[in-house]
């Protein structure tokens, strides 16, 4: 089986870090989020990735350079047009199915089942402001309608991030016809519009729940995330480069070149080369380079 990731996005939501670096290779318990999806998708047996890129696709692909059993293509999305659009260029049209996980969330479902489902599938989760996603309304153990951020939502089962579609070509074909004929939501060839597409001309979907969404689009899901994952083996991840004095760290994610001095760090993610003197902080993202101190410190004029 093989897998779409689309990774082009600018991910604005987490300026100033996605200035310097892509949004899925920002590090949260002590490896880059595109880490962890690939790790996940690779254990259950997935072998051949197509990532979709676009702003700093380059480290991207310099990331994918340390896997040596799996295959990786890339496709340049040149214009941000949005989801389907992205998707639309990893596309094979074939008969063939394809996995499609998000770049910006790690997705903890059983991926096997979702895999032999003889249906397309969308992996939802439970939400408690379904008015802000992509809503799955059921008709039974079958997806009856798409709904793309409704007013009034018929349920609360939001599209999270990873689907498993039969046919390329159907989906290729649908978002064709929402481009031939400029369908745009938000401005944007959503997946979500394709999807409906797909149903509206007879493609059976269902839904498959996700046990757990570890979001990593902003700078407050990703710090959630560190402390879940840190959390379930009670560490810290210090890179082997970094040096920490004197100081208390709990759910710590610490780079490479990093320095921590008399403080006391409660789930924080410092980015390379950042340095925290006396400080006492938590649910924070140390940027690159950056340095906190209340001090004077001549080591640093
Ligand atoms: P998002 O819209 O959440 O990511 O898309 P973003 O654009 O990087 O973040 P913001 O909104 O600017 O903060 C979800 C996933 O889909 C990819 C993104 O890279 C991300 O992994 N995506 C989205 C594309 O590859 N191309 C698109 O046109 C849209």
């Amino acid at each position: 089986m093989k897998a779409i990731i689309p990774v082009a996005g600018h991910g604005t939501r987490l300026e100033p870090h996605t200035l310097k670096l892509q949004k899925c290779l920002l590090p949260v318990a002590g490896k880059p989020v595109i880490e962890h999806i690939l790790d996940i998708l690779i254990s259950v047996g997935i072998s051949e990735f197509t990532f979709i890129i676009g702003h700093f696709g380059e480290q991207v692909v310099q990331f994918t350079k340390k896997y040596t059993n799996v295959k990786f293509n890339f496709v340049k999305q040149e214009e941000r047009l949005g989801l389907g659009h992205a998707i639309y260029q990893g596309l094979e049209k074939q008969e063939t199915p394809i996995v499609i996980v998000l770049g910006d969330a790690i997705l903890e479902l059983d991926y096997s089942k979702l895999i032999e489902n003889s249906n397309s599938v969308v992996g939802v989760a439970e939400v408690p402001d379904p008015e802000r996603f992509g809503i799955v309304e059921l008709d039974g153990q079958f997806i009856s309608k798409f709904h793309e951020k409704p007013k009034h939502p018929p349920s609360n089962l939001a599209i999270s991030g990873v689907y498993k579609i039969n046919s390329q070509k159907q989906l290729a074909e649908s978002i064709e016809y929402l481009m031939a004929n400029d369908i745009r939501t938000k401005g944007e060839y959503q997946l979500t519009d394709a999807l409906q597409n797909m149903l509206d001309n007879g493609s059976v979907f269902v839904q498959h729940t996700i046990d757990n969404c570890l979001d990593c689009g902003i700078p407050e899901t990703l710090l959630q995330t560190n402390r879940i994952l840190l959390g379930r083996i009670n560490q810290n991840s210090t890179h082997s480069e970094s040096k920490i004095e004197n100081s208390k760290l709990q759910f710590a994610t610490i780079s490479k070149g990093c320095l921590v001095e008399n403080s006391t760090l409660e789930n924080v993610i410092m980015l390379p080369n950042s340095k925290v003197l006396n400080q006492n902080i938590s649910d924070c993202i140390v940027g690159f380079n950056e340095i906190l101190t209340n001090e004077f410190d001549e080591r640093l004029s």
